[in-house]
């Protein structure tokens, strides 16, 4: 059976560059694997409530179903105030409870950071691994994956012109594969 190689977008938003940026990678999977966008827009914010009075939302079942049944998960982040989105930190909050039923820990990850400007999120990306660092998700090294400009990516169709980032993606998936075999025990 083919593993499963997870990505989410972090943000709500329609137009999202990190949701095209999903979408461009989906192509560029190997053989032998899937990718499979996981989305993070239905889900409450967290509130332990929830899982300590049995008032678990339906969203927040399928969503750690869903991590569950992956095998790896790249994280295309982009940057608010200089951290991680909301939205996105609330989906790993969401996958990380009840204590001691962490549905992330072991996954091999990534961390694809974006931005229209020209600092690429780094403060998100790397906010976004101190979280993954506690959740136990090994999260590849090298290259980095910082996107600048990405405004000036798409096409009037939402298609990826910017050949020149197309192949920085398919090496950043390229090098992921890698890490994912060295970290995944398969
Ligand atoms: C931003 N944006 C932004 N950009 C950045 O490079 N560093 C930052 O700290 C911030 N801060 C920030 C805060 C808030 C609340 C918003 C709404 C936006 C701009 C951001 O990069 C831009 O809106 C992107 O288009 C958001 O990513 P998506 O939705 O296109 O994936």
């Amino acid at each position: 059976m083919s593993k499963v190689i997870g990505i989410i977008a972090g943000s709500l938003r329609k137009e999202s560059f990190s949701r095209k940026i999903a979408k461009a990678l989906l192509p560029m999977v190997p053989e032998g694997f899937t990718f499979r966008i996981i989305s993070i827009e239905d889900l409450p914010v967290y509130n332990q409530d929830f899982d300590d009075h049995d008032h678990v939302p339906e969203s927040y079942v399928k969503f750690r179903d869903e991590i569950r049944n992956i095998d790896g998960i790249i994280f295309i982040t982009p940057e608010h105030n200089r951290s991680v989105p909301a939205a996105l930190k609330n989906a790993i909050d969401v996958g990380s409870r009840p204590a001691g039923k962490n549905v992330w820990d072991g996954k091999p990850g990534a961390v694809f950071s974006n931005s229209p400007g020209n600092l690429s999120a780094f403060g998100a990306n790397h906010h976004l691994r101190q979280s993954l660092v506690f959740l136990n998700i090994p999260v590849m090294q090298q290259p980095e994956v910082y996107l600048p400009h990405i405004d000036k990516a798409w096409d009037d169709n939402g298609n990826l012109k910017d050949e020149d980032l197309k192949d920085f993606l398919q090496k950043a998936v390229d090098a992921y594969m890698v890490w994912f075999q060295r970290n995944s025990g398969s």
